[in-house]
């Protein structure tokens, strides 16, 4: 084992182009948030990177789809993510986002030493191009049928029917996605990188340095990418949003997104170590930090430092990105270090199905706050208990409820409160003395240090839920502890013997809130207060004992039960959603247009009677035991409305909030769950049952009549 300094630890850069679902934050950032909270805790040198990836075709695309400008999605989800990632206590060092100027000078000056090393080729090829759009298309922007199984809508990229990896010149009858046109040839020059030169260095560096320490899905799906045979990639776009490709002629091109997102790793140490010697905190967190001081130059000691240990924590779709091409990009540009190690996990699924935000198949960061407020430490607690590390993983709403009341509620929970009521009745909250320690005693001070070593070791080797078992198990020991001796028994008849207990379980309690720290922040926290300790004299692996006569806190509980309404809420929203999707699918979608277009035609008068308007979102909150519902504020010009809709299921709330919409103003008044909805909202539901806003174009005066 190589003997390393400090740790940086880096979570894949999400993109800001949607709200994230908790399988991202199973994948990766909780697990990074785990290690690195207990190597805080552990006094050791470490800093936590991540940030915005704000780049790439799908952010233009979603702009366009949304009538507005790039910038405004990458500044919408860019608030959203930060906040969501605060809120589950997420604990970065530095959030940063790759359209700031710093990370614009970091890639663009990474590119031109390659280039000026002579790293790259340049090669000029036909591209695929919509001429109505005027601009070349990604793979997955081009649909047409799979040379292979002929399902008619594969992706440039990948048949999602049969699974075959496709390139776009093999689709039959390509359309562009964007404007459904098919797509011409235009000739295009990028530059790309020579990834088979690297072949031998990463045969070296991977497959025999790495063999033993990378767990196997990471190592074998490297190992099959090497194996498969190395090629040059692009590593530049025909795009307008991105990081200028910095050299002359090279107009209209930009960095590709995949060279420039694992830079901003970079990037957010740059600015890290900037905003801490200016101490001017715009990204950086510095009070969960513990570098205190430092210089803006710092950040060379944590890229380039051989003694710097480099760890990525990612999702299983990004493996290739980050052991091979960054790490060629690393070493190529030649003062870099590369990742020791990628503790790359695999996926959640959810209630069995591919998790999927466009599906409408997930649990969304920000819907959990609504649904399930304060018990972020039960999410993170469920996420890291069934955590995908090793194979695919399933999060059921049953099971997440069995884990908090089965598990945080009666172990954990239940053990930390029967000894806290235990040491107020008998001692008025003093821990009492440690008089006749038998063999029991001794034995649960073994169980406390071999869970302590298992726990560090488990962490360390990246096997989280392993980690969190032996923390429960010490819970358990600890319950079990009290019900073999029995102190409010004891109490009456042997004193000594009863103090003794009631120490040791005091004892437990203690090194259960430092174990707690990384998995369960907010909890441990809790607990801290419970015990009266004051969280920074207490670190993970402090064998300390808590002093008698120590002053306890007071007994609140940890945890509380979550009933079965409540799941039950979570389970209607996934039924409708099954049924969204099932009944889209069986519908022949040609019949239901003509169904509705059977409609009886009718006078210009009933026309008339009809008073629309352009009405201006205010604002959007979820209404209360009707999942489906929303309440919303609209400014209709000569007043403000409260309408009722039924689109809950469609909008996150936030993006509604601005949006200009379409309004049937003088539809009869209807209290709709006790609230008073006066007008409708319209939508367009396309061939998928999917609802869409009738925005106009651009920004009108709310109240603008439609006629
Ligand atoms: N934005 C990419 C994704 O969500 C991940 C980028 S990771 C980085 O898949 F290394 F590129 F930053
Ligand atoms: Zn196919």
């Amino acid at each position: 084992m190589k003997k390393f300094n400090r740790t940086l630890v880096t979570a894949a850069l999400p993109y800001a182009n949607g709200p994230k679902h908790i399988g991202h934050l199973a994948g990766a950032y909780l697990p990074a948030d785990i290690y690195t909270r207990f190597l805080r805790n552990r006094g050791e040198e470490v800093l936590f990177v991540c940030g915005s990836d704000e780049h790439g075709t799908a952010i233009p695309i979603e702009a366009q789809k949304e009538n507005t400008n790039p910038q405004a999605i990458i500044d919408r989800y860019h608030a959203l993510l930060k906040s969501n990632f605060e809120k589950f206590g997420i604990a970065f060092d530095v959030y940063h986002r790759t359209s700031d100027k710093t990370h614009h000078e970091t890639a663009s000056e990474f590119f031109l030493k390659m280039h000026e090393k002579g790293l790259f080729t340049e090669d000029t090829t036909d591209q695929f191009f919509d001429e109505e759009k005027q601009t070349f298309l990604a793979d997955r922007y081009i649909k047409g049928t799979c040379p292979n199984c002929s399902f008619p809508n594969a992706f440039g990229d990948q048949c999602e029917k049969c699974g075959k990896s496709l390139s776009p010149n093999e689709l039959i009858n390509p359309v562009s996605t964007l404007s459904d046109k098919p797509p011409v040839l235009k000739s295009t020059k990028h530059w790309y990188l020579p990834l088979q030169n690297y072949e031998p260095w990463l045969k070296q560096w991977l497959l025999e340095e790495h063999k033993g320490d990378w767990k196997t899905n990471v190592y074998g799906q490297s190992k099959s990418w090497i194996d498969g045979g190395l090629s040059p990639r692009a590593m530049t776009r025909d795009l307008e949003w991105g990081v200028k490709v910095p050299l002359e002629n090279a107009e209209g091109k930009v960095l590709y997104v995949w060279f420039d997102a694992p830079i901003g790793y970079i990037s957010a140490t740059k600015k890290f170590f900037e905003e801490l010697e200016s101490q001017k905190f715009d990204f950086s967190y510095p009070e969960n930090s513990v570098i205190k001081s430092g210089a803006a130059d710092d950040w060379k000691k944590w890229w380039q430092d051989k003694s710097t240990r480099l760890l990525h924590f990612i999702g299983k779709d990004n493996i290739v990105f980050h052991c091979i091409i960054f790490p060629v990009m690393l070493h190529a540009e030649g003062e870099y270090i590369v990742p020791d190690n990628v503790p790359a996990n695999e996926f959640l699924n959810l209630e069995g199905d591919k998790m999927s935000t466009s599906r409408k198949w997930s649990v969304e960061m920000v819907d959990y706050f609504e649904s399930f407020p304060g018990k972020e430490d039960v999410l993170r607690y469920m996420l890291t208990s069934i955590a995908p590390e090793t194979k695919d993983a399933d999060f059921s709403w049953k099971d997440f409820q069995t884990r908090n009341n089965s598990e945080l509620v009666a172990i954990l929970g239940n053990f930390v409160n029967r000894v806290m009521v235990l040491s107020h009745k008998f001692y008025n909250g003093e821990v009492p003395e440690n008089i006749k320690p038998n063999q029991k005693e001794k034995d649960l001070i073994a169980e406390i240090e071999r869970c302590q070593i298992a726990i560090e070791a488990n962490i360390r080797d990246f096997k989280f839920r392993e980690a969190l078992f032996e923390l429960m198990n010490m819970a358990r020991a600890g319950n079990k502890y009290l019900a073999d001796n029995e102190p409010w028994k004891t109490v009456k008849t042997d004193a000594d013997h009863t103090a003794t207990i009631m120490f040791h379980a005091i004892q437990v309690c203690a090194h259960l809130s430092w174990w707690m720290n990384p998995f369960i922040p907010f909890s441990a926290s809790k607990l801290c207060e419970i015990l009266n300790f004051n969280k920074d004299n207490y670190t993970f692996g402090n064998f300390e004992q808590v002093p008698v006569k120590h002053q306890l806190g007071e007994a609140i509980h940890l945890f509380s039960n979550i009933e079965d309404d409540v799941i039950q809420v979570q389970l209607d929203k996934l039924m409708a959603t099954k049924n969204a999707i099932a009944s889209a699918e069986t519908l022949n979608k040609s019949e239901k247009k003509d169904a509705e277009a059977a409609k009886a035609s009718i006078q210009f008068d009933d026309f008339s009677k009809m008073d629309l308007r352009v009405g201006t979102i205010l604002s959007a909150e979820k209404v209360k035991k009707a999942d489906k519902l929303l309440m919303l504020q609209v400014d209709l010009g000569f007043e403000t409305r409260t309408i009722v809709s039924g689109i809950a299921l469609h909008f996150e709330t936030e993006i509604l909030i601005g949006k200009q919409v379409c309004v049937l103003a003088n539809l009869e008044a209807r209290t709709i769950k006790g609230i008073e909805s006066k007008g409708m909202i319209l939508m367009a539901e396309d061939a998928d049952g999917k609802l869409h806003l009738m925005s106009p174009e651009n920004l009108i005066s709310a109240g603008s009549k439609i006629a």
